[in-house]
């Protein structure tokens, strides 16, 4: 039970530049608020000129998928000991999982902090892929899928590598959590950056991304040897996808992302958690052809 064991924190960071994307960025997940790789992010969405708003439960929430808790009063330490017992203090508040996070970012502290509801939500990345069934139950995606149904464009980002343990470890560039958590993150910026710079609307309503990293090893070593590919989450012979790379028949994520530095790309139903029909997927196709290639075995 983890219902009373679990608080959301918010840390809110702007620049004052202007960019020509939508800029608004609700950042959550389900492994905590204090993990590397979300911390990662959050200094390197900021960098890349993105206003964000972190909203992540205060400890890990792996596996709750779309479920949300009672509001219940902080009683923990929270996370590596990242909050005092019993705080209430500006920034700590008595909700709980990661789809109660993500709302409360999106309805509260973003019009609070960064005067409006956001333009875009990030969920993730995992730590830990989310491929084919597990989606149905990933608080990762259930996050994205939230933000969706609330009208707020979203993806869902999982890699296959690094640790759930606190921020502090990223100061030690060497460990293998630091790497995998900084090779991920320039992923995240990097795909999130060309998904929003296309024409509105981000992606249409109703619908999130399913984004898999593989595994961070002595090939898939930096960012730029990894490929991002188009999936889908559940095989389905019967099926006609959209026609890309010489098929109309898309591949499975979970076989996909084992053929090399792949980053496999979904695109699913956020009511659902199933793949959306050909029309749509086309439609995030023409939005990501400038990053989007083919299996090596297509
Ligand atoms: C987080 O929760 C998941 C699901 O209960 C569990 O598998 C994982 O080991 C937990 N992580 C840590 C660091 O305790
Ligand atoms: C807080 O948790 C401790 C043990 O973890 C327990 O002894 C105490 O009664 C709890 N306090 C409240 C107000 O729930
Ligand atoms: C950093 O991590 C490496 C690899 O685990 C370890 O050998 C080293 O002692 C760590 N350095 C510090 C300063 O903690
Ligand atoms: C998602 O699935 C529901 C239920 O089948 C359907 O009514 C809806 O049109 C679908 N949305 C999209 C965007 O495909």
């Amino acid at each position: 039970m983890v219902s009373n064991r679990s608080v959301l924190f918010v840390l809110a960071g702007f620049l004052t530049q202007a960019i020509a994307i939508p800029r608004k960025v609700v950042l959550t997940n389900d492994d905590g608020w204090a993990v590397a790789q979300i911390r990662a992010e959050f200094v390197a969405l900021r960098e890349a000129g993105f206003d964000v708003v972190l909203s992540s439960p205060a400890e890990n929430e792996s596996g709750t998928g779309s479920s949300t808790a009672a509001a219940t009063r902080l009683n923990i330490t929270c996370e590596f000991d990242t909050c005092p017992i019993g705080a209430t203090a500006e920034g700590f508040e008595p909700f709980d999982r990661n789809v109660d996070a993500v709302r409360f970012g999106i309805q509260t502290r973003a019009p609070e902090l960064l005067g409006s509801k956001p333009d875009f939500v990030i969920s993730g990345s995992n730590i830990g892929n989310n491929l084919g069934p597990v989606v149905l139950i990933s608080g990762t995606v259930g996050a994205a899928t939230e933000a969706a149904l609330e009208g707020i464009p979203s993806i869902a980002f999982s890699g296959g590598s690094g640790a759930q343990i606190s921020f502090e470890t990223l100061s030690n560039a060497s460990l293998p959590s630091t790497q995998s958590a900084e090779i991920y993150t320039s992923l995240v910026v990097s795909f999130t950056e060309v998904l929003l710079d296309n024409p509105p609307p981000i992606l249409n309503p109703g619908i999130s991304l399913n984004v898999n990293f593989a595994s961070i090893s002595s090939t898939c070593n930096s960012p730029q040897e990894f490929s991002f590919v188009l999936t889908r989450i559940n095989p389905d012979p019967s099926v006609t996808d959209v026609s890309v790379c010489g098929t109309d028949h898309l591949p499975a994520e979970a076989d996909a992302i084992l053929e090399g530095c792949i980053a496999t790309v979904s695109v699913f139903n956020a009511s659902t958690k199933a793949d959306v029909d050909a029309a749509q997927q086309e439609a995030v196709l023409k939005k990501l052809t400038h990053i989007l290639t083919c299996l090596p075995s297509s």
